[in-house]
């Protein structure tokens, strides 16, 4: 059932927040609170027909202090992964918050049980994003053994024009063919990076994973623990979510473990590695190089030594930031808080 409007006022005036709340009070339809106004249209659309809508003002990420006084009296809200969704935040919503949409698969920056507590609903966006995060993926992959961001400037910058019209061992990587590329994580998305690597020629797949997984053999992919996989993958693939027993899984011991050849790329959260361990692998060539979706914190400041180093390629978490995605995924996160609202079954709930 949708709240009653009276909640929301009460709300509202408990929390001394000065907003308009006449519709509310007439026609009765649920409050959504949306965290930008640059989330894709097509989401923000189907809210409409059904509920109101109060959106941060700004395409950016919406201060705390803000979402704090925004999200008041609303019963859902429709967020990204830069939210953290805690107590102080549903304490703020008010009792009448019955769902939280997230447009992402990833969902540790909810806390899950609190929401549960509170019988608080929890939709995400899995499946519709898989492709577009695994062709990422590969493209980053691909930019960081084969140099691109370091070509591209040399192109621009003279270097070229400086090692000849072409030089036998200049700005030279890693092939993928006849590697062994290691998968850590093996879920949607740990199997479609491994149907494309597969495209390239690799000689091998390895995979961890609590259990066999039956979707490996259309790729041959073969269950490794995650010692094996650092000692013989020649990539290193991490596609796990962020859980309190992957937190850091890639420390100082893990990439001393790795080949000094070894190419690491990270497209599900920064939090899965310790960072300065990283850096230090990547200063003392400990492993070739390391492609990055995803850092800590997110933005990655400016004076990171990440960014110093030509054998790290860091992207600002772009893995599902195809068109199509994410506006499918904008619609999804609003199906998912219709259907709550409406007391119905989610596309995609987290349970
Ligand atoms: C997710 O959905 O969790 C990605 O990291 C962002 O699209």
């Amino acid at each position: 059932m949708f709240c009653k409007s009276l909640s929301v006022v009460s709300s509202l005036v408990r929390h001394s927040v000065v907003i308009s709340t006449a519709r509310n009070m007439s026609n009765g339809r649920p409050l959504v609170y949306v965290t930008r106004s640059d989330m894709p249209q097509g989401g923000l659309d189907l809210l409409r027909k059904v509920c109101d809508v109060r959106i941060w003002a700004k395409p950016s990420q919406v201060p705390r202090n803000e979402l704090l006084k925004g999200v008041v009296g609303a019963s859902g809200i429709f967020c990204a992964l830069t939210e953290k969704i805690d107590k102080e935040l549903l304490d703020a919503a008010g009792p009448q918050l019955k769902v939280v949409g997230t447009i992402s698969v990833g969902h540790d920056h909810i806390d899950l049980a609190e929401c549960r507590k509170r019988n608080i609903r929890i939709g995400y966006t899995p499946d519709v994003l898989t492709d577009a995060t695994a062709e990422l993926t590969l493209a980053l992959l691909l930019a960081t053994s084969r140099r691109i961001p370091e070509a591209i400037h040399e192109a621009r910058t003279g270097g070229w024009a400086a090692s000849g019209a072409w030089a036998p061992v200049w700005l030279t990587g890693p092939g993928l063919a006849n590697s062994t590329v290691g998968i850590v994580g093996f879920g949607r998305i740990g199997q479609a990076v491994a149907r494309r690597v597969k495209a390239f020629g690799t000689a091998q797949i390895l995979y961890t994973s609590r259990a066999d997984n039956r979707r490996a053999k259309e790729t041959g992919a073969i269950r490794a623990d995650f010692d094996d996989i650092l000692k013989k993958s020649d990539f290193i693939i991490c596609c796990t979510a962020l859980v309190p027993e992957t937190k850091e899984m890639f420390n100082k011991a893990a990439f001393e473990k790795m080949k000094r050849t070894a190419v690491f790329v990270n497209t599900s959260r920064g939090g899965t590695v310790d960072q300065n361990a990283l850096i230090g692998a990547l200063q003392n060539n400990t492993i070739w190089g390391a492609g990055l979706d995803v850092t800590t914190p997110e933005p990655l400041p400016l004076d990171s030594p990440l960014f110093k180093l030509k054998n790290c390629v860091v992207l600002p978490h772009i893995g599902s930031a195809t068109i199509e995605t994410r506006n499918v995924m904008s619609e999804l996160t609003a199906r998912n808080i219709l259907a709550a609202l409406a007391g119905s079954e989610m596309p995609a709930e987290i349970k």
